[in-house]
């Protein structure tokens, strides 16, 4: 049998974090990409060494393609072919309006959020597509809730990225879907990480959580869970679809 091998983006800290770990866990050799945040990213690695666990540490923007393309050579050079690609990389910016925001905000948000996505789906489908010689394989793309619910007040921009996401998962899955590769998503509700103060309210989950029907936040471990579902064979049947993650919003 083939190695399972998976590469995760933005996977220094929380959801990203959280998924790295489960995977090695459940026999995956783990690339941790990161941007900037070098330290926790090899803390990362650190504890899947730690448990036995084979992991490598890459940095790359993904936004930037010259960036990507690198991070797909190293991962191959490390681990073999990539079986597994999760888009968890996101960003999202100061709440307010639509009418207050900036069109730097906006292209920094769609660089990272959505071309980021395209980029990766790119390099992973060369790569499993059974058109291209490859063995198959997996993709999930973390998008959120917001892609249903619009984020009005906060950050339209983020949830008109996300909707992008779901838009592209649906596509990509038809697309590829007689070549061996599945392409799912899922939508987290309020989970507990440090995003939420890079929107300026690092408290934002304990304020609105009694928004979600079961009166509370998620943890970035029950986000793992799904993806990990997602990429394993037990969804081999699985493919354009979501899983909402989101405590029931
Ligand atoms: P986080 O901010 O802890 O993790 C995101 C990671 O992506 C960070 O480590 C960041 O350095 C990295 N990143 C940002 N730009 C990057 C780039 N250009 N290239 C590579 N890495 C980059 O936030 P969290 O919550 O773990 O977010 C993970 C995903 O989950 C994101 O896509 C986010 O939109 C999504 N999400 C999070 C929710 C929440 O409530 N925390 C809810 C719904 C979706």
């Amino acid at each position: 049998m083939m190695d399972k091998v998976l590469l995760i983006t933005g996977a220094a800290r929380g959801i990203g974090a959280a998924t790295a770990l489960l995977a090695a866990q459940r026999g995956y050799a783990v690339v941790v990409n990161y941007h900037r945040q070098r330290a926790a990213a090899e803390a990362v690695v650190a504890a899947i060494h730690a448990g036995g666990g084979r992991a490598l540490a890459v940095a790359a923007d993904v936004s930037d393609e010259v960036d990507v393309l690198r991070l797909f050579a190293e991962s191959e050079q490390a681990f073999g072919p990539l079986t597994a690609l999760v888009n968890n990389a996101g960003i999202l910016e100061t709440q307010m309006r639509l009418d207050e925001m900036s069109l730097g905000r906006w292209q920094r948000v769609l660089a990272t959020n959505v071309i980021g996505p395209l980029l990766c789906c790119r390099e992973a489908v060369k790569r499993m597509s059974t058109r291209h010689g490859g063995h198959g394989g997996a993709v999930v793309n973390v998008s959120s809730a917001a892609a249903r619910l619009g984020s009005a007040g906060e950050y339209v921009d983020y949830a008109a990225s996300k909707g992008a996401l779901d838009t592209l998962t649906i596509g990509l899955a038809r697309e590829v879907a007689a070549e061996g590769i599945r392409v799912n998503a899922v939508r987290p509700g309020f989970i507990y990480t440090g995003m939420h103060a890079d929107g300026g309210e690092p408290g934002r989950v304990d304020r609105v959580k009694s928004m979600v029907p079961m009166q509370r936040g998620g943890q970035a471990q029950e986000v793992a869970e799904a993806i990990l579902w997602l990429l394993s064979d037990a969804a081999s049947f699985s493919t354009g679809s979501f899983i909402d993650v989101a405590g029931g919003r």
